[in-house]
């Protein structure tokens, strides 16, 4: 019998490392949304059988799961389950693989599907990526917007935020600006129904209304004071009507609510979209998150377009655009850009 090569399991080890992120990945996801992680934080200590319990699993498939992430020095059997600075560290970023695993895992199925000619999108789970995407945006998109609505000086009394998704992004706001009130619009229903759940536990049901609707429906809203006082805000919303409606679409979006309430104001955030940059090589954002992100955008319903490409748009439909991105110590690439809109 031939020999294996000496070096096989050296180079099987480096090249099955992307499966190993693959089902970590996975696992990660589901853990978090079953409540593992918050519940070992809660309580350290505890045995399968009464975490099982607690979490209503079952105790022989918990175990496995369990030590898989032992292995992966998530969690430490020391006489009962506890977590290791690892596993704390990670529920903060759970958003992530709600929108990434949760909201596009099903994409990354269909990729030699939608990749032949004359394919169709690729599905995504909408409610997972609206709200992993909201999760996400409290750390980095949160500042930049409420940088940009605080640079209009024109302290609007209402909010509406065009797709909302399940709405945590607006609750963050209206959390932090006790003022204002909200309108958040949203067509996928299950991402409403959640979002009602949220308001609720945010004890905002006086302050914030949601509407099932899509962003080009603004001029059938019922807005306070005829609109007057209202801003808008639409977060990675724009790169979603330009790939279903198209680019006059959302050109006409913006001249029609500029002329129905020409003082208002639109904060707009996107995504710069450079797939060729040279950071995507080099940066660890780049590489862990805008790689994968620029190539999700392109198989499902979703256009990406340049900051200077909306730039233009803007300026065609009549408007200045003032831009900012995030704040570097949460995303130092700069390609997660906000523009404030205004009619000069
Ligand atoms: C990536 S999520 C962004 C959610 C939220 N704005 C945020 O900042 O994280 C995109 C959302 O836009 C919604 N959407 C899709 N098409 C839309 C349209 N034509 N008008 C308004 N919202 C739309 C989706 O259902 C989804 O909830």
């Amino acid at each position: 019998m031939k020999r294996p090569p000496p070096d096989y399991e050296r180079r099987a080890i480096e090249h099955i490392q992307p499966i190993r992120q693959f089902f970590l990945a996975n696992v990660l996801h589901h853990s978090l949304q079953l409540g593992v992680f918050a519940a070992l934080a809660e309580e350290p200590g505890t045995d399968t059988i009464s975490l099982a319990y607690r979490l209503g699993l079952d105790a022989r498939r918990l175990g496995a799961l369990l030590t898989y992430l032992e292995n992966e020095n998530y969690v430490l059997d020391d006489e009962g389950w506890t977590l290791t600075g690892k596993g704390r560290g990670l529920p903060t970023f759970a958003p992530w693989y709600q929108m990434l695993v949760g909201g596009y895992g099903i994409t990354f199925q269909q990729l030699s599907d939608v990749l032949r000619a004359g394919a169709g999108y690729a599905d995504r789970d909408t409610l997972q990526v609206g709200a992993g995407s909201c999760g996400i945006g409290v750390t980095d998109t949160l500042p930049l917007a409420l940088h940009l609505l605080d640079t209009a000086g024109t302290d609007p009394s209402t909010l509406v935020d065009l797709g909302c998704g399940d709405g945590a992004f607006l609750i963050e706001i209206l959390d932090r600006r006790p003022g204002l009130r909200g309108i958040g619009v949203e067509p996928n229903p299950a991402s409403v129904e959640r979002a009602l759940e949220l308001r609720t536990e945010h004890g905002l049901t006086e302050r914030l209304d949601f509407v099932t609707a899509t962003a080009a429906d603004v001029a059938k809203l019922d807005l306070p004071d005829g609109g007057r006082g209202t801003a808008f805000m639409t977060a990675f919303v724009l790169q979603e009507m330009l790939e279903q409606d198209g680019e006059q679409a959302v050109l006409d979006l913006l001249t029609a609510t500029f002329d129905a309430f020409p003082s208002t104001r639109w904060v707009v955030v996107e995504m710069d979209h450079q797939p060729t940059s040279p950071l995507m090589g080099t940066h660890g954002m780049a590489q862990a998150f805008y790689n994968p992100y620029f190539l999700i955008h392109t198989i499902t319903e979703q256009r990406l377009e340049t900051g200077d490409w909306w730039s233009r748009l803007f300026t065609r439909a009549g408007l200045t655009a003032t831009r900012a991105t995030t704040d570097p110590r949460v995303d130092s690439t700069g390609f997660e850009i906000g523009f404030l809109l205004a009619r000069p």
